[in-house]
């Protein structure tokens, strides 16, 4: 038998054998004795060297951080699994959130896991279809509200808020959680650990800004306990419909293809900020035409089929590098935050319709032109 065969048949077979995040970080995480042990697999995601898109936009040192690989299909899950298992642990008995469709998937799931009763409030006729989809089959209550996603979470506050805690505590699972950003800030330490340190740039997606926030506070402190000794700039990208903290001021009904982060009025919009000044980095936007060019090339040269809105960071850092802005040997890592599957409408108007052909060989021939 071969050495790697051997050591396969001697490692534990049980699923227990997969490191938790919640376990592996718990030195960083509000997790106690008493916080119940939740797992659907999230973390550990793939952090893919991109030399062929790299290659192209001048950026040799290019990575991805492949959030889509999570359990549902976003970062999210990373923060889910502390901000459910907290819930669980004060006694709730619900939990709720406005979501643009990917924390409503999130929070359906680990909800349904964990036999907590999930209401996601969502703005109506604006959600892709694979997210919506997910927090209905996970059995979550849908609510769409006519509005944008601004208003969907003020409603949800004031829902939280006088909620009668002694029939139904409910705990809130937007990244106001400040759980959702403590689970979400382990991306960070994945980063540091694959590359062997923090790259020279970071850039993500921007929406409500809780993800940018996370990642600082996470790449903050694997510095401060002496695991790394740089931090990376934070290159933040909103989509040019929907950007408030670029022009300065929220937008009433923002358009644009990055349907996940059509955000009018970020709640961490402060520590992005901050997060920018601090990191000497930049937030800036997108166009839906850089979003698309970008979103196409990641799954045509690197094989990796994001939501439109995870596009936004390779868009960005390659929009600043034919700017000149980005030294050609700087390491970065772009995030990309949500799996392609999640948006098929998207998709489907990016492509052409399949070729058609008779069920033989010389048919398929004929329809390739071979
Ligand atoms: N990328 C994707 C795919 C998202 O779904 C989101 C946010 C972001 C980026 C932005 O992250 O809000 O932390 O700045 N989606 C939220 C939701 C709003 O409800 O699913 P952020």
């Amino acid at each position: 038998m071969s050495e790697v065969l051997r050591q396969l048949r001697q490692q534990r077979s049980t699923a227990e054998a997969r490191p938790r995040l919640m376990e592996r970080y718990a030195a960083f995480l509000p997790v106690t004795g008493a916080t119940p042990n939740v797992s659907l697999g999230e973390g550990y995601t793939p952090l893919v060297h991109a030399r062929n898109l790299g290659r192209i936009i001048g950026c040799p040192l290019l990575h991805l951080k492949v959030e889509g690989a999570n359990p549902t299909g976003s970062f999210k899950d990373r923060g889910m699994v502390v901000a459910v298992a907290k819930a669980l642990e004060k006694g709730s008995r619900a939990i709720v959130c406005a979501s643009t469709g990917n924390t409503a998937a999130s929070a359906a799931a680990y909800g349904a896991a964990t036999g907590l009763e999930v209401v996601v409030v969502l703005p109506q006729g604006q959600i892709a279809a694979g997210k919506l989809l997910q927090a209905q089959v996970a059995g979550a209550r849908v609510v769409g509200v006519d509005g944008n996603f601004d208003r969907a979470l003020k409603a949800v506050l004031e829902l939280v808020e006088n909620a009668d805690s002694a029939d139904r505590p409910i705990s809130l699972v937007n990244s106001l959680n400040p759980h959702r950003l403590a689970g979400q800030k382990t991306a960070a330490f994945e980063v540091c650990e694959d590359l062997g340190g923090a790259p020279d740039y970071l850039a993500i997606p921007v929406g409500n800004a809780g993800n940018i926030t996370a990642y600082w506070q996470g790449f903050t402190e694997y510095r401060d306990a002496g695991l790394v000794d740089t931090r990376p700039r934070m290159l933040g990208f909103q989509a040019a419909g929907a950007a408030p903290l670029v022009i300065g001021h929220p937008i009433d009904d923002p358009q644009t293809v990055a349907t996940a982060i059509r955000i009018g009025n970020p709640a961490s919009a402060e520590k992005a900020l901050r997060a920018k000044d601090e990191s000497g980095g930049t937030i800036e936007a997108v166009t839906d035409e850089e979003i698309l060019a970008a979103y196409s090339d990641l799954a045509r040269h690197e094989g990796i089929f994001c939501e439109p809105a995870s596009a936004a960071s390779v868009a960005g850092v390659r929009k600043m590098a034919t700017a000149g802005r980005i030294d050609p040997g700087a390491t970065i890592v772009c995030v990309l935050t949500g799996h392609g599957l999640k948006d098929p409408d998207t998709a489907g108007k990016t492509v052409e319709p399949p070729l058609t052909a008779k069920p033989t060989a010389d048919g398929v021939r004929g329809a390739l032109g071979w």
